[in-house]
């Protein structure tokens, strides 16, 4: 039992260390102050535990050396307890307080710094992300592509539960709170892509919200911008058209759009689907982007994401073959 959970709480010290969401392996601003403020207070907090531990050791060596020598102890130990018990700390403790907001306050500074920066409005819904470019008219979800080397501007919001931003190699946590925006500066040095995740606790799926932030080089985003602008194009061939018909007839639309219809955030209950082909993975990062695991998705959405509230849609092998050339296209 004990070696379970020393196991357990191994596993949950260590998963900071490796995979994609390394919070040290900072590739932006934002994460490399916060990783360096984990270093010196990780430093500090080492040579309190050395310090105490050679007083501790000196002070068994002293004891045993007087007790050899048949010395009586007689040192009076307030003033030690003072110092080194009371003074001492609170000084560490209070250089840590004030480098901490200093920290802080840099990395989430609360003056907008001049210029028109990229903006980009990031909806945490139950459980799954809304992604909106309101400079360029563009919603997609789960998956957020910025220019790399370039300070943007997240926008972040909830229309139905708390829910918390983080990507953890560009920058720290960021609540999204119904009726309140919080606003993030993210940048990410180089190209790459970086694992984000629901940090608060938010419903049954809570630990399956998942996205995607990719950097891409500035006219590689650019042209991204350029093909989502020009808008969906209608289904080109028979299969394709037949599956637009089948993804009316099965109500999908009563939580997607395919076509860009417009709808307030507040009455979004799935993601906007004009760009779905284009997405890396499904389900808010749950799996892979492909043809059998959208199939498997539509079909029973609760076996690959417990919680979700998306509703099954029971389809024979040709409507679902049909569905899915359509959806693939967009
Ligand atoms: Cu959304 Cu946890």
């Amino acid at each position: 039992m004990v070696a379970r959970y020393a196991r357990t709480a191994c596993v949950a010290l260590l998963v900071g260390c490796a995979g994609p969401q390394r919070v040290l392996d900072a590739r932006g601003p934002g994460a490399r102050s916060i990783a360096e403020l984990w270093w010196v207070l990780l430093a500090m907090s080492v040579a309190v535990v050395v310090a105490i531990t050679g007083l501790f050791l000196f002070a068994v060596w002293r004891a045993r050396q007087r007790a050899r020598d048949g010395v009586a102890a007689t040192v009076d130990g307030t003033a030690l307890v003072w110092i080194g018990g009371v003074a001492v700390p609170l000084a560490l403790l209070m250089i840590a307080l004030v480098y901490n907001f200093i920290v802080g306050r840099a990395a989430y500074p609360r003056a907008e710094p001049a210029g028109d920066a990229l903006t980009i409005e990031v909806v945490g819904h139950q459980f799954w992300w809304e992604v909106r470019y309101p400079q360029h008219g563009i919603t997609t979800a789960n998956e957020i592509r910025m220019p790399a080397g370039e300070s943007v501007r997240f926008l972040l919001t909830a229309p139905d539960v708390i829910h918390s931003f983080w990507v953890p190699q560009l920058h720290g946590k960021m609540d999204m709170i119904p009726g309140r925006q919080n606003t993030l500066w993210l940048q990410a040095d180089e190209p790459g892509s970086f694992r984000g995740q629901c940090a608060e606790y938010c419903g049954m799926a809570h630990a399956l919200m998942a996205f995607w932030v990719v950097a891409q080089p500035r006219d590689e985003f650019d042209g991204w911008l350029a093909r989502r602008r020009s808008g969906a194009t209608p289904p080109a061939d028979t299969l394709a058209r037949r599956g637009a018909a089948i993804y009316r007839a099965s109500n999908c639309g009563q939580c997607h759009t395919t076509d860009g219809a417009a709808q307030p955030a507040r009455t979004v209950a799935g993601p906007d689907l004009r760009d779905l082909a284009s997405r890396s993975r499904l389900a808010a990062g749950r799996i892979p982007n492909d043809a059998a695991n959208l199939g498997a998705w539509i079909r029973d959405p609760q076996r690959i994401k417990p919680g979700s509230h998306m509703p099954p849609t029971p389809l024979g092998e040709d409507d679902m073959r049909a569905l899915l050339a359509y959806l693939l296209a967009l």
